[in-house]
């Protein structure tokens, strides 16, 4: 059983500067809402209470986001705002949620590997921290569920136009059906020619114990950093991988345009922005707008 969330939140958010230089990216509000709190709630809903969260320097406003605000909580409540006490309340009861520091930046498999003496030899799912899933049923349960039924890794991917590939980490394999694939091949970023298919590994991971032994055999790889898709090429040769098509859409708030097209969207599902918003879209779009 997958009872255990681990959510790499150190990285220093270099395509989010100047606004990531004191703040953590993973902090940054998608309207009002601090992205990673998204991340954390996704785990929850799938029925995971444990998680730890791999944070590193100038990430503290992560830790004081999920703990109790003294302070705040008796001001709302002296001003009879109880909704919102409630509220802030919730995030400090949210789960288990732990914390450890990544020291120095090495990449994504090393933050994972600060997560060995929490997960011990339990499989965990990943969540990275800057990534933002909605779906009807959370994009961890269907892993968990594709996990009951392999009992090995699963990659959480999603299908990108064959022109885009070169983004992404691509796999091959044996299709098994449209959403499931059996994975014997994980290229990095290749032109489309090279591509063994259009799934691309996207944010969402359920890892078996035997990862920590493949990241100790990673050489540092791809800007000097241990990858992830490294240790997992090398745990490939060992077990089984399966890919998994979940449904659902990803928003990367770790770029600067999808951070935009993410607020946008969101806020034009929201009662008291759409309407508003849209006008005001429409006016700049225009070119009516005067100031
Ligand atoms: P990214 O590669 O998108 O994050 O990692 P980054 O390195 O912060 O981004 P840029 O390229 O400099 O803008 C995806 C997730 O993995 C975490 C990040 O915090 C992010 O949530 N991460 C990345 C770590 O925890 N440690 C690392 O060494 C690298």
């Amino acid at each position: 059983m997958v009872k255990k969330a681990v959510i790499p939140a150190a990285g220093l958010g270099t395509r989010f500067l100047p606004a990531t230089k004191v703040q953590p990216k993973e902090m940054l509000p998608i309207i009002d809402t601090p992205t990673i709190q998204y991340v954390i709630q996704e785990a929850v809903d799938a029925g995971i209470e444990d998680i730890l969260v791999i944070t590193g320097k100038g990430k503290r406003a992560i830790e004081d986001h999920f703990d109790r605000n003294f302070e705040l909580e008796s001001h709302l409540e002296g001003n009879g705002n109880q909704a919102w006490n409630d509220e802030i309340r919730r995030l400090s009861d949210m789960a288990n949620i732990h914390f450890i520091r990544q020291k120095e930046m090495n990449g994504l498999g090393d933050a994972i590997n600060h997560a060995r003496f929490h997960t011990g030899d339990e499989p965990f799912v990943v969540l990275l921290g800057d990534t933002v899933m909605r779906s009807a049923i959370p994009v961890t349960q269907q892993l968990i569920d594709i996990y009951e039924q392999y009992q090995c890794s699963i990659l959480g991917v999603e299908t990108v136009p064959k022109e885009k590939v070169s983004r992404y980490g691509i796999l091959g394999g044996n299709q098994i059906s449209d959403h499931i694939m059996e994975v014997t091949d994980l290229i990095e970023k290749p032109t489309p020619k090279e591509a063994p298919s259009n799934f691309a590994i996207a944010a969402r991971y359920i890892l078996t114990p035997e990862i920590y032994k493949a990241l100790e055999e990673t050489p540092r790889g791809k800007n000097n950093e241990i990858q992830i898709t490294d240790a997992l090429k090398i745990l490939m040769q060992r077990e089984k991988i399966m890919a998994y098509k979940f449904e659902g859409k990803r928003y990367d708030i770790g770029n600067k345009l999808d951070y935009l097209k993410t607020t946008i969207e969101f806020a034009l599902e929201r009662e008291e922005f759409a309407k508003p918003l849209m006008a005001f879209m429409k006016e700049i779009c225009s070119g009516k707008k005067k100031n």
